[in-house]
C-alpha cells in the first residue's frame, strides 16, 4: 500500500518545513529537490529524497506516494520562462504524474490573485496567469486537491493562527511561510479539506477551528 506524501519543492522554504512537520510527526515523506547538496543535508537527515529536475521528467518521484504536495516555484528572480516551465509546466505534469499513479489528495500551493490575474495591478500578473492555469488544470483532473492561495509570505514566525476571510486591508494580505506549512500539514491529515479552495492570511484563528468552521 502506497502511504507518503511527496514534497515537490522540499528544498524551498515551505517546502522544507513541511518535510521537518512530517517528520517530526512520523509520516512517510518523499522529498523532490534539484540541487544535490540540499539532497544530501535532507538524506544526513534521514529523510527518503528524489533528486530531480521540473524541467524534465519526475514521474519516478511518485512510486510509492498517495499524497502530493506542489509547493515548487520559478521565484522573484528568475525570467518569465522559467514562470512557464514551473509554475504552469511542471506543476501541470505532476497532476498528469498524479492522475498516473492513483495519488488519493494533491494539495496546490497555488498563490493570492490566481483566481483572477486581473483582479490587482501587479507586475507578478505573468505569474500569477501561470498559476491560474496550473490550478485550473487540477481542478478539472478529477483528482482529489487542496488549492491554497495564500498572500505574499513573510519569514516571520508562524503563530498558528490564521483566516480563510480576505482582510479588507491590503497591508494584512500576508502570512509566515512556517504557518502556511501548518496549514499544507492539516489539510494532509483531514480529508475534508478535499475539493476546496482556500485563501490563507495571518488571522486570530487556530488552524483546526477556522476549517471546522468552514467544513
Ligand atoms: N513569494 C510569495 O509571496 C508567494 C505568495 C503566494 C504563493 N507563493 C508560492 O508559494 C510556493 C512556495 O514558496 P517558497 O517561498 O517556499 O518558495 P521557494 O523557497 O522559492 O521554493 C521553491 C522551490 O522550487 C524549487 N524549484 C524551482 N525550479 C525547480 C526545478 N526546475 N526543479 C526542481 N525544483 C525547482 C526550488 O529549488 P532550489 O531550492 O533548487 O532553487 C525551491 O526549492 C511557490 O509555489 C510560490 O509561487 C509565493
Amino acid at each position: 500500500m502506497k502511504t507518503k506524501t511527496l514534497i515537490i519543492g522540499a528544498g524551498g522554504q515551505i517546502g522544507k518545513i513541511v518535510v521537518d512537520l512530517l517528520q517530526e510527526d512520523k509520516k512517510p515523506v518523499v522529498a523532490l529537490v534539484r540541487n544535490e547538496n540540499k539532497a544530501q543535508e535532507l538524506v544526513k537527515l534521514g529523510v527518503e529524497t528524489v533528486l530531480a529536475d521540473l524541467e524534465g521528467g519526475f514521474e519516478h518521484a511518485f512510486k510509492d506516494c498517495n499524497k502530493v504536495v506542489f509547493t515548487a516555484g520559478s521565484g522573484g528572480s528568475t525570467g518569465y520562462d522559467k514562470t512557464l516551465l514551473i509554475d504552469l509546466w511542471a506543476a501541470r505534469k505532476a497532476v498528469d504524474y498524479a492522475i498516473k499513479n492513483n495519488i488519493q489528495h494533491f494539495v496546490m500551493v497555488s498563490g493570492l490573485g490566481a483566481a483572477n490575474p486581473d483582479e490587482f495591478v501587479s507586475d507578478i500578473k505573468p505569474y500569477l496567469v501561470a498559476k491560474h492555469f496550473a490550478d485550473n488544470y487540477l481542478l478539472d483532473s478529477g483528482l482529489n486537491y487542496t488549492i491554497l492561495r495564500p498572500g505574499a509570505l513573510i519569514n516571520q514566525q508562524g503563530t498558528g493562527l490564521i483566516r480563510i476571510s480576505r482582510p479588507a486591508n491590503f497591508n494584512e494580505l500576508i502570512i509566515p511561510r512556517e504557518d502556511v506549512a501548518k496549514v499544507i500539514e492539516y489539510c494532509l491529515a483531514n480529508e475534508d479539506t478535499k475539493g476546496n479552495i482556500y485563501e490563507l492570511f495571518s488571522g486570530n484563528e487556530h488552524i483546526d477551528s477556522v476549517f471546522k468552521m468552514d467544513a
